[in-house]
């Protein structure tokens, strides 16, 4: 083969290479295109059912369990649950909230109903026909199709019976609310009273709001025991309150005479608990609440029926009881 020829045949080879090449790289190009196109069409990535999920505060433990119950069903069913609230309690912008996922359309809506505010807005995400759980704190004369959380009068007068047994009916105390405009925190106080009334040496003297906050429920019950000395018992009916009323009581220098009963076995309060500083803790499930909530509403989207209540347990819990807690 002469010398021509050969670069000839080199060339027709690089050619024949070359457009082999391209030809690869194109339907390997083309490929990834549809996978991308594919993996990214709204049609493929977007669950069947948006559901908000709207609680008191974003950013605190026990919204926390909430939120990480109702994450952990969501994978078993082709649904997405957002997870919202305030970053701090603030009862116009959960409203907010709310009035944002009634005009978002989302298939179902879950929330804590705080105050007798919220069921207009309630009832005007049924009306557009967004089904609607309450969770936490309920809204019996709403529209809402069902509650998922503590019998909240019968928590309270769980926390009252405990109170008269343990201190013999007998005993001055103080009490640290939430809030006297959440209906919640108006029916534990409420259930506690009833289950008092019948022992006549136990009369409560002061109370208090925390605005669910451990710094005010502190500064609340700091002010408390110092215009009732004689207060022998404290008790806290939102999540931080117990904390609070330690760190009072600690500060003044009278947290061994003074009988602790609060809310939530939140990990702070277990600590507590174990430490001998809270006497006694009253269970709630705020995790089952997140998961039971998404659970019932897949169920109406569905067309399944349900229950209008759910009440999910609470305890009395004691330093003994502190490592056998689940959520
Ligand atoms: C209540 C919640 C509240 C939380 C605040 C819990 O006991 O059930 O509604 O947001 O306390 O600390």
């Amino acid at each position: 083969m002469n010398r021509r020829k050969l670069i000839y045949l080199i060339f027709i080879t690089i050619f024949i290479a070359s457009c082999g090449f391209s030809l690869y790289f194109f339907i390997q190009s083309q490929r990834m295109e549809d996978k991308i196109e594919k993996e990214t069409s709204p049609e493929q990535s977007l669950p069947a059912y948006q559901f908000a999920l709207i609680g008191e505060e974003l950013d605190h433990d026990y919204w926390r369990l909430v939120g990480q119950g109702a994450k952990d069903v969501e994978q078993n069913y082709d649904v997405s649950v957002a997870y919202e609230g305030p970053r701090r309690s603030n009862p116009d912008e959960q409203l907010k909230l709310l009035d944002i996922a009634i005009k978002s359309k989302v298939d179902g809506i879950i929330v804590q109903a705080l105050n007798e505010d919220f069921l207009p807005v309630i009832n005007q995400a049924m009306e557009n026909g967004i089904p609607v759980i309450t969770i936490d704190t309920d809204a019996p004369n709403s529209d809402r199709l069902a509650y998922v959380g503590t019998d909240n009068y019968e928590a309270g007068k769980l926390a009252g019976e405990t109170l008269v047994k343990d201190l013999d009916s007998n005993a001055t105390v103080g009490i640290v609310t939430g809030s006297f405009d959440n209906a919640h925190h108006q029916l534990r106080v409420e259930g506690f009273k009833e289950a008092i009334a019948q022992a006549l040496g136990v009369k409560v003297v002061a109370i208090e709001e925390s605005n669910i906050t451990r710094v005010v429920a502190e500064e609340k019950a700091y002010n408390m025991l110092k215009e009732h000395p004689d207060i022998d018992a404290l008790y806290g009916t939102s999540a931080l309150d117990g904390i609070g009323m330690v760190e009072a009581a600690t500060s003044l220098g009278v947290e061994e005479s003074i009988y602790m009963l609060a809310f939530d076995t939140l990990p702070e309060n277990i600590e507590l608990l174990k430490q001998g500083k809270i006497d006694v803790l009253i269970g709630q499930k705020p995790y089952e609440m997140g998961s039971r909530s998404v659970e019932l509403m897949m169920k109406l989207m569905e067309g399944e029926a349900i229950d209008d209540v759910y009440h999910t347990d609470t305890s009395v819990v004691r330093p003994e009881d502190a490592g056998e807690l689940d959520d």
